[in-house]
């Protein structure tokens, strides 16, 4: 069998990770206890998945002329990703996560999207060769809506696979909705997109409903772990979770978007989410975003031990 073509168009951020005992106020100065720079962003990380999952991968977004940038482009090709629609922003830097990890829980973060608005329509445009190519397109909402229903609307218009993985949370256009393939958001986002609060199956049902009504073709709702929920036009089903310990949930989501994408094609609505599942709970075991997503033959072998 030869290897799926996934493209992800995105964003990629720099995540700069400050441990501190606890936040500081407005005004006060703390020492904090530890620091780390580390990539992120739901496009790269994604891309990231999709390489490790086996996909033959395009990451298409775009980065500062800065040294942020260059770690990006450096992680991102070591894991064999092709960067030829990865461009540099003359002017603005590579989009940033700072991120204060209080000791006591909570967490801040501050996201800059900076250079990650610089992927237009037109660079949709000058890909259409590539995308034609494509088994599967994923695509997030921290590039410019437009630049995302361009996107959508082209693969339509090529028949290709498009998931919208509808983070981060907010309200989106009917007009992107109707254009993506499958509609993916985590429970916020679709408490977003719906105004149902996803706390139980019945009530993710209820969400992916109004999803459907808003003109979705297909919705693979991420439930954490309670797994996921299936609809179409035809009929909709809950596929469990795989039982696990978490150490870290940062990036499940990415993990399961890229594996998504690469079992669509490859067999029935349900196999292709069972092997996500499998791909989501993998990467809750380690620690870090990037780090954590699980390698083809991981989510083979625990699928089998699992019994699916
Ligand atoms: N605690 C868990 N146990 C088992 N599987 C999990 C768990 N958390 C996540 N998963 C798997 O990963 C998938 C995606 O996780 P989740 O629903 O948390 O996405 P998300 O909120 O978009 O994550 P993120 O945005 O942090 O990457 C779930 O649908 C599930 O299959
Ligand atoms: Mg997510």
């Amino acid at each position: 069998m030869s290897k799926p073509h996934v493209l992800v168009i995105g964003s990629a951020n720099i995540d700069l990770v400050t441990r501190v005992p606890r936040c500081p106020k407005p005004g006060e100065s703390i020492i904090g206890l530890s620091f780390s720079t580390v990539c992120g962003g739901k496009g790269a990380n994604q891309a990231v998945a999709a390489a490790r999952l086996g996909a033959e991968t395009y990451f298409a977004g775009c980065v500062g002329d800065d040294a942020f940038g260059a770690l990006q482009r450096e992680t991102l090709g070591r894991e064999g990703i092709d960067l030829s629609r990865l461009k540099t922003h003359p002017v603005e830097s590579t989009g940033t996560a700072v991120i204060l990890v209080a000791e006591e829980g909570q967490n801040s973060i501050v996201v800059t999207p900076s250079a990650n608005y610089g992927i237009t329509p037109a660079d949709i445009q000058d890909m259409t060769p590539l995308i034609a190519r494509m088994d599967a397109i994923t695509i997030q909402l921290e590039i410019p809506l437009e630049t995302v229903e361009a996107a959508l609307r082209k693969a339509r218009e090529l028949g290709v696979l498009t998931i919208l993985d509808a983070g981060p949370a907010q309200k989106v256009p009917q007009s992107i909705v109707e254009v993506a393939g499958i509609v993916s958001p985590n429970e916020t986002e679709a408490e977003a997109m719906t105004k149902v609060r996803v706390e139980s199956i019945e009530d993710a049902r209820e969400a992916a409903f109004r999803l459907m009504h808003q003109g979705a073709r297909e919705v693979v709702l991420k439930l954490g772990k309670m797994g996921a929920l299936y609809m179409s036009a035809n009929e909709w089903f809950h596929v469990p979770a795989y039982e696990v310990k978490p150490v870290d949930t940062v990036a499940a989501g990415d993990a399961f978007t890229a594996a998504l994408g690469i079992a669509w094609q490859a067999g029935s609505p349900l196999e292709a989410i069972r092997f996500a599942n499998a791909a989501g709970a993998l990467a809750t075991l380690k620690e870090g975003a990037q780090p954590s997503m699980p390698a083809r033959e991981e989510v083979d072998r625990f699928i089998y031990e699992r019994g699916r």
